[in-house]
């Protein structure tokens, strides 16, 4: 899989890429990732990506020009499964769309700014529009590497052991259980006894039970679905 990040601060994304799971699946080559600078592709001398709206109005608008030149280039290099565009009037990040997303070949994601996107870009370029929560970022960059992360951790390989990826919390649409580790008591706090019992049908009809329990109590929409 390869992922393309257009953005005007490729410094605020590099660090999610230089360690822990994302950087060991890069290394592996079971993913590449290409940040690239927009301003790289302005055509004036300031390096301009954004202006004022047409019909007035607060707040500055990214302009078609650069992202146009930018995706016309990577275009001639290889072809694009999407070209996702990050912002919060998209379509819900959720574990679905990752696991969906992670089998694609190549993708785009652009990183908006300011008011967002020229409409031209989100109808003539964009093929998906993504959004990781009803809340506001100052820019798409964080979004993208939540994006990024939620994807690259469910490439076949990435993950040491990989059944953890089907154990997480929405991959059956509950939430996980409880877990513990070492000690078995700690500070008079004990760890569920059937855990101990070493009778793994048991130990499994508790921790589904667990699943259930939880995700009624903080998630029951979830099981609404
Ligand atoms: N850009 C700004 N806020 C965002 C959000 N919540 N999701 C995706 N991109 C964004």
């Amino acid at each position: 899989m390869r992922i393309d990040i257009i953005t005007i601060l490729p410094e605020l994304l590099k660090s999610p890429f230089e360690a822990s799971i994302l950087k060991r699946a890069i290394d592996a080559d079971l993913v590449e990732v290409c940040l690239h600078n927009l301003r790289d592709y302005t055509s004036n001398n300031y390096k301009q990506v954004d202006d004022y709206q047409f019909g007035g109005g607060a707040g500055m608008v990214m302009m078609i020009e650069p992202i146009d030149k930018c995706i016309s280039q990577l275009r001639t290099e290889r072809s694009y499964d999407e070209v996702i565009y990050m912002t919060p009037d998209g379509q819900t990040l959720d574990q679905s769309m990752a696991n969906e997303l992670s089998l694609k070949g190549n993708i785009i994601i652009l990183c908006g700014h300011y008011k967002g996107v020229d409409q031209r870009v989100r109808d003539h370029f964009v093929t998906k529009e993504v959004s990781i929560g009803d809340f506001v970022l100052s820019g798409g960059e964080l979004a993208a590497a939540v994006l990024c992360d939620a994807i690259i951790r469910l490439i076949p390989g990435v993950l040491g052991n990989e059944t953890s990826a089907l154990t997480d919390s929405f991959q059956d649409d509950l939430l996980a259980p409880p877990i513990y580790t070492r000690p078995s008591e700690y500070k008079g706090w004990k760890v569920p006894e059937i855990l101990l019992s070493g009778n793994t049908p048991k130990i499994e009809a508790w921790r589904e039970e667990q699943a259930y329990k939880r995700t009624k109590a903080i998630r029951p929409d979830l099981l609404d679905e």
